[in-house]
């Protein structure tokens, strides 16, 4: 039964919430005692409310699995959270259901705001390519900024999963590979969303997912448990969330997978003890689409009340659409399986960040820049950084000096049904992006290019991919033929056995090429690594174009005319073959390395063991020389600086960009150790034969790593640095080696 407050307890709480809401403005961190107050006067019921997140009717993104109108059980304080809510109205309409409740406890209002708002970016791994930290974090603040202004306080973002396997359709959503270079980029896009005040209504609660190995994806299998070392969890896959908590991300989100036998959403070790205890998260953690309900179907829970018991005690605090808490947990806690205080540290851990949002000082506070979305063409600033974030994302693969497009060119073939697509521009993860916001590639090229004649080619069936007929093509001067994915083919639930690019698209490269006789450029266009060997040798110039969002016509414009030149590096390794996944550069060494001269060695019989691009590869239209690192020293102690010179030269005709990178080798280590392993990177514009020394700095933590009881240890002995622009071409230079004293 519904514990009504006194008079005298309403009073108290109206005077509390005043003040305490009054400080909201001053206060970052600490709410506790103001939480504490509200929490005081909750009946158990509304504090289960407060658990639990629906999504709004009008919009799912996962199973549907409770699709009603939720507004009276939001009245009754039974919602803490909505999501999918897209329009300013509909939030408000459910703010004042909730200001209608016992306490007015105001709802949070979250959605997956991924790589953009309304300005959509290009998806994240895209942007990731670019190796720019700010770029990033500056792209991650403008969709916050776009997302509050429609009433929203909360991103399902960034995914910070490590994804070494190409199959994997979330590979799209991360920053690829690399553990280090990953949690650099978790670090920029947490900070870019949240400010630096979650008080600030210009910016929304981030929230790192998925928590944790969901990226192991066995198999490229999407949902698959991750069975995998503990070492591994620890070194590979957890570093980016220890990370995200660095910088003071609010919210984590539980994954759907099993990691070494317990479902991620149920997993104590992980989330309660690991994540909450050991590394002192404060803030609370949701759980993924109905991954509470799905502990059935992992088979450790035999009904949702289980489930709930489960997740719930696991430290899961914020059911995400399987209404099991709602449903079970009052009775629960009743029959003394779940202790109170564990359903009080979760909703507190939830009312702080109401608070630290100015909720409880102002539930519509996030509701008042309605103009800001009325604007036809979206935000002239934010396209900017929109085309400059496309510009910097795009990775030259290939160019047999057919790029940039010579100034004599004045005939133009576009090819592909993709040259003037909308939607596949915006990519997976929308949110409230529109095709008519996008700018597609034949409008692109036709802005950029207004003496030239540019002709429009369909190429392929968008549906079918079947090859359609083809005009005489000697006429013109070059073609430019777009191939690969369309948006619908990487993201959840996406996976793949075969990630070569379609057959006929790749058929279609060869066609164009044999028919014309003049330079093919090939735009890669799709959400992950894929696979083109039959059309490489046909193209002169090759280009990885993912999906760049609303700029995305544009930014590829500029760097094919050369207006950019192309300074984008892989961050995740493109196989040459489906069935080299996973496939990544920092793979451990084997007893039995591969030579090319050895039957005996790791190696494929039926193709070669080196992936196709490796990680960090990317051309400009510049050349550069990156000269061998030299060493301060030969012998540093624990608490020394190790300090790393080397010298980059413009070789080429081009003013261009450089992103010159340091990789780590641990020589001898009590566990076994990546081959190489990145550990820092700088990016150096030069002019034209200018050339610069750079400077690396690292400690001895940089040389760490978990030993065989998990510890992170530095273990003194010999290491070696190296230095290039690929992590291939970084272990052909001259490598500098160094001995760490103990
Ligand atoms: C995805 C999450 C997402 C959630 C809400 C799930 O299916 O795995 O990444 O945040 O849906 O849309």
């Amino acid at each position: 039964m519904q514990r009504i407050p006194n008079k005298y307890q309403l009073l108290v709480f109206i005077f509390l919430i005043n003040i305490l809401s009054s400080q909201a403005q001053m206060l970052h961190k600490d709410y506790s005692s103001q939480a504490d107050s509200v929490l005081q006067l909750m009946t158990l019921e509304e504090k289960i409310g407060q658990l639990n997140q629906y999504s709004n009717d009008r919009k799912n993104t996962g199973p549907v699995i409770n699709n009603k109108n939720h507004l009276e059980e939001i009245r009754k304080g039974k919602v803490g959270s909505m999501l999918n809510v897209t329009s300013v109205s509909r939030a408000k309409q459910y703010q004042e259901e909730a200001m209608k409740s016992r306490l007015r406890i105001p709802l949070l209002f979250g959605m997956d705001v991924v790589h953009g708002m309304k300005t959509i970016f290009p998806i994240p791994m895209g942007e990731a390519a670019s190796f720019d930290l700010e770029l990033m974090r500056k792209t991650a603040e403008i969709a916050a900024a776009e997302a509050s202004a429609h009433g929203l306080h909360w991103t399902f973002a960034p995914m910070i999963d490590i994804a070494r396997d190409a199959r994997w359709g979330r590979v799209m959503e991360g920053a690829g590979e690399d553990t280090w270079y990953g949690s650099e980029v978790a670090k920029a896009r947490v900070k870019g969303f949240q400010g630096n005040n979650y008080n600030d209504r210009r910016t929304v609660l981030a929230c790192a997912k998925h928590f944790a190995a969901y990226g192991v994806a066995i198999a490229g299998k999407d949902y698959t448990g991750a069975d995998i070392s503990e070492n591994t969890l620890h070194q590979v896959y957890l570093p980016p969330f220890r990370a995200a908590i660095e910088a003071d991300v609010a919210t984590f989100m539980s994954a759907f997978n099993d990691v070494n036998g317990i479902p991620a959403t149920a997993h104590k070790p992980l989330m309660r003890d690991l994540l909450k205890e050991t590394w002192k998260f404060n803030g609370f953690v949701v759980s993924d689409w109905g991954s509470v309900g799905e502990l059935q179907n992992h088979r450790v829970a035999a009904n949702a009340e289980e489930a709930a018991l489960l997740a719930v005690t696991a430290g899961c605090d914020m059911d995400m659409c399987s209404a099991s808490y709602i449903g079970n947990l009052e009775k629960l806690v009743k029959e003394g399986k779940v202790d109170i205080a564990i359903i009080d540290d979760a909703v507190k851990r939830i009312l702080t960040k109401k608070f630290e949002l100015g909720l409880f000082d102002d539930p519509f506070g996030y509701n008042y820049r309605e103009a800001e979305l009325d604007d036809e063409l979206i935000n002239k600033a934010h396209r900017k950084i929109a085309r400059e974030a496309g510009n910097k994302s795009i990775v030259l693969l290939k160019n047999n000096a057919a790029l940039p497009l010579p100034g004599t060119v004045r005939n133009i073939a576009l090819v592909g049904p993709l040259c003037t697509s909308r939607w596949d521009m915006i990519g997976n993860w929308g949110a409230m992006g529109k095709p008519e916001y996008v700018t597609t590639i034949l409008d692109g090229f036709k802005t950029a290019l207004p003496n030239c004649k540019i002709t429009h080619i369909e190429g392929y069936d968008p549906r079918t991919n079947e090859i359609k007929e083809l005009p005489e093509l000697s006429g013109f001067d070059v073609i430019i033929v777009a191939v690969g994915e369309k948006a619908s083919e990487s993201g959840e639930a996406k996976s793949k056995v075969d990630i070569n690019i379609n057959s006929n698209h790749q058929q279609l490269v060869k066609r164009l090429k044999e028919e014309s006789n003049k330079p093919v450029i090939a735009l890669v266009m799709g959400g992950r690594p894929l696979v083109f060997s039959a059309m490489e040798p046909y193209a002169d110039a090759i280009l990885v174009t993912w999906w760049l969002g609303v700029e995305a016509g544009n930014s590829i414009a500029d760097v094919i005319t050369g207006k950019y030149n192309p300074s984008a590096k892989l961050p995740m390794t493109y196989p040459r073959h489906s069935g080299q996944c996973p496939i990544y550069y920092n793979h451990k060494s084997t007893g039995r390395p591969w030579s090319k001269d050895n039957q005996y060695t790791s190696r494929y019989i039926d193709e070669d063991i080196r992936p196709a691009y490796p990680f960090g590869y990317g051309l400009s239209y510049t050349t550069f020389h990156i000269s061998a690192p030299v060493l301060s020293k030969e012998q540093y102690g624990f608490n020394e600086k190790i300090i790393l010179k080397t010298t980059v030269k413009n070789t080429g005709n081009y003013k261009g960009k450089e992103t010159v990178q340091l990789y780590l080798q641990d020589v001898v280590s009590s566990v076994t150790r990546p081959v190489i392993e990145l550990c820092g990177f700088q990016q150096v514009e030069l002019e034209k034969g200018e050339e610069r020394e750079i400077e690396f700095v690292l400690t001895s933590k940089d040389l760490g790593f978990f030993n065989i009881y998990n510890e992170f240890v530095t273990e003194p002995g010999e290491f070696k640095l190296f230095v290039g622009n690929s992590s291939e071409n970084a272990t052909m230079l001259k490598s500098a080696s160094f001995y760490l004293a103990k």
